[in-house]
């Protein structure tokens, strides 16, 4: 099965045929990714600059709708990165509306981040280590079984792809490295929570979660065997994926915009496709 599907909308507000909705709801259920080959976002000419400036160190500059722009250091105007990521939420939001309106009444509006970092070269430790296949969870966000729908767009000034490599299904990963995951420890969660270490309670599937995406990545002969894909998206693209049940890794590029959506596993046309109901499926217990 091929991991990605096109879909040719060319405007954020675009309405979407009822081929394409069908088709879109269905590949990302199956763990596929959408690309959105003529979905560009474009900056307004006060944004360019945002392409130049010295980017630091950090990997991302995350935009949560509540608490404003962290990590811009002093490089950046925050009042312009806020508009600009309140802009590209608005815009994800209309894309996915219009593409899965079977989601629109449950989507809860994630974090948004800015990645003006080169992703080839980047010192990170391991676990942050992003080249590696992964998949997504967040340590100290809880998502308690929700899933991560996330968009990103290139919005490179020129002519850098944004090159990720896709891995194995979900069901494999789960099965591979399901056996060596350690049990939640009694009273850990309320301890994180307490200590606000976590936002939110770590349920066991955010522990398993966590457990998965760590073994995944600290294991470097998984991630030389496994088999995998190389995929391009080019500046002036936008792609889509459930990034909680998708292997994936960033190889290089910089200058991306991402918005991520969290969604009720209630939400889905088919649940038994969620993280949540395959891990509960393999360790045949509850885990939110
Ligand atoms: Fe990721």
């Amino acid at each position: 099965m091929s991991k990605l599907v096109d879909i040719p909308l060319s405007q954020w507000d675009a309405s979407a045929s009822m081929a394409q909705q069908t088709a879109a709801l269905q590949a990302l259920e199956d763990g596929q990714l959408l690309r959105l080959p003529s979905l560009a976002f474009p900056l307004q000419q006060e944004e360019c600059p945002l392409l130049t400036g010295a980017a630091g160190s950090a990997k991302n500059i995350s935009w949560d709708p509540s608490r404003g722009v962290r990590g811009h250091g002093d490089a950046y105007d925050a009042a312009l990165l806020a508009a600009l990521m309140q802009r590209y939420a608005r815009h994800t939001h209309s894309l996915l509306v219009s593409l899965l309106p079977r989601y629109q009444p449950h989507l809860q509006q994630g974090k948004g981040s800015f990645r003006p970092v080169e992703i080839a070269g980047r010192v990170t430790s391991w676990r942050k280590d992003d080249t590696r296949l992964h998949v997504d969870s967040f340590p100290a966000s809880p998502t308690q079984g929700r899933r991560i729908l996330r968009v990103f767009t290139n919005i490179h000034p020129e002519h850098a792809p944004r090159v990720w490599k896709l891995g194995a299904p979900f069901e494999q990963v789960a099965q591979r490295f399901l056996p060596r995951a350690t049990r939640p420890r009694p009273g850990v969660a309320s301890l994180l929570q307490w200590l606000h270490v976590t936002k939110s309670r770590r349920t066991p599937y955010d522990h398993y979660m966590l457990q998965l995406h760590d073994a995944m990545k600290a294991d470097l002969a998984y991630q030389a065997e496994v088999e995998q894909h190389s995929y391009s998206f080019a500046p002036g693209q936008t792609w889509v994926v459930f990034s909680d049940v998708v292997s994936h890794a960033a190889l290089r590029g910089q200058h991306a915009l991402e918005q991520t959506w969290l969604l009720p596993v209630s939400a889905m046309a088919d649940p038994a496709k969620s993280p949540l109901a395959i891990l509960e499926r393999l360790l045949q217990r509850p885990l939110a």
